[in-house]
């Protein structure tokens, strides 16, 4: 009820009555004033006038499931959301249940992780209050050769929502990373349990650096946040919100292709290593080529100096900027 009496007051530019409430969703008139007194002690801000009705002034940046259901316009994905005031790792939390529920959309989201994990077995700096810490529950039918590219439309989705959200251009370093002004903004940990060819689930975990007012010494070179690139603080709820809409709306047409060619244009857009001389970490050997953009798998597309092309496949090799980290 909290959620639907949330999203009533959201979507009105003004007063709701509260006789309108209690029609709607066909409760008491204490029961609404109850859920009113709780909003008020969770920050929000609203205002009761006789006659009138409720009407809501300011939310908190709080990122629990009311607040994110308040916002969302989606069909399958975050139907199921679950929040954590604090987690171990929302990935470890999401493939918990991904193991013992039907739980395809489910969004696992926390206000701190105490052992955020990054790739490659790093760890993932994720204090409370200032990020977006997430993780996705995915069964898609498909080959478990083709997951891979989720990482991808998770990119483009959360390119897109941070543009729609915050007006910032980011852009996305093949495969994982978005990047605004050379620095990390959001990293992407994508997880899969599957047989042969059967995918059990795919999480995809995604942080996002958004009003982080300081990094560690260590990673402060390369990592940055929404925040101190634009100074202005950014509502966690609303990109979060942001990036489950653009994510269905990338996921749906991916379904439905098993490809990434309906947003090879788009991406290559997005792609910062597009053109641009990079270094390509294998296991055993290293070699530089100019990124030509990703093909409709997904694989980063090199030229070599001797005109040859090779395909670099995401997982299995690292990318750097000749100068640097992008
Ligand atoms: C990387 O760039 O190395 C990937 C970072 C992924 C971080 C996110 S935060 C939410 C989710 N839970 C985790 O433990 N990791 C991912």
């Amino acid at each position: 009820m909290k959620t639907k009496i949330l999203k009533l007051l959201k979507d009105s530019s003004g007063y709701v009555s509260g006789q309108d409430i209690c029609n709607c969703l066909g409760v008491s008139r204490t029961a609404v004033w109850k859920v009113m007194n709780q909003l008020k002690e969770e920050g929000y801000e609203i205002e009761a006038v006789p006659n009138r009705g409720y009407r809501i002034i300011s939310s908190p940046d709080i990122v629990t499931a009311d607040e994110i259901k308040s916002l969302l316009n989606t069909r399958r994905i975050a139907g199921d959301i679950r929040y954590y005031e604090e987690t171990s790792s929302t990935n470890t939390v999401a493939k918990q249940l991904a193991e013992t529920s039907d739980a395809d959309g489910l969004l696992v989201i926390a206000e701190q992780q105490t052992a955020g994990k990054g790739r490659r077995g790093k760890g993932w700096v994720s204090p409370k209050g200032s990020g977006i810490w997430m993780s996705l529950v995915l069964k898609p039918a498909i080959n478990p050769i083709s997951a891979s590219m989720l990482t991808l439309v998770a990119a483009l989705a959360a390119a897109r929502a941070i543009r729609q959200t915050t007006g910032l251009e980011s852009f996305i370093k093949w495969p994982n990373d978005l990047v605004l002004n050379g620095k990390k903004i959001c990293g992407i940990l994508t997880e899969m349990s599957s047989e042969p060819d059967y995918i059990n689930h795919v999480v995809i975990g995604m942080g996002i650096n958004a009003n982080i007012e300081s990094f560690p010494e260590e990673i402060q070179d390369t990592a940055t946040s929404l925040y101190l690139e634009s100074g202005q603080k950014v509502k966690r709820s609303q990109l979060t919100a942001a990036v489950m809409s653009c994510f269905e709306e990338y996921y749906e047409r991916f379904l439905e292709q098993q490809s990434l060619e309906p947003f090879l244009n788009e991406y290559n857009q997005w792609l910062i290593n597009c053109g641009r001389e990079v270094r390509i970490i294998e296991a055993g050997c290293e070699y530089t080529g100019t990124a030509e953009g990703i093909n409709k798998e997904g694989h980063l597309v090199i030229l070599l100096s001797d005109g040859t092309k090779k395909e670099v496949i995401s997982g299995e090799v690292s990318v750097r900027g000749l100068y640097g980290y992008v």
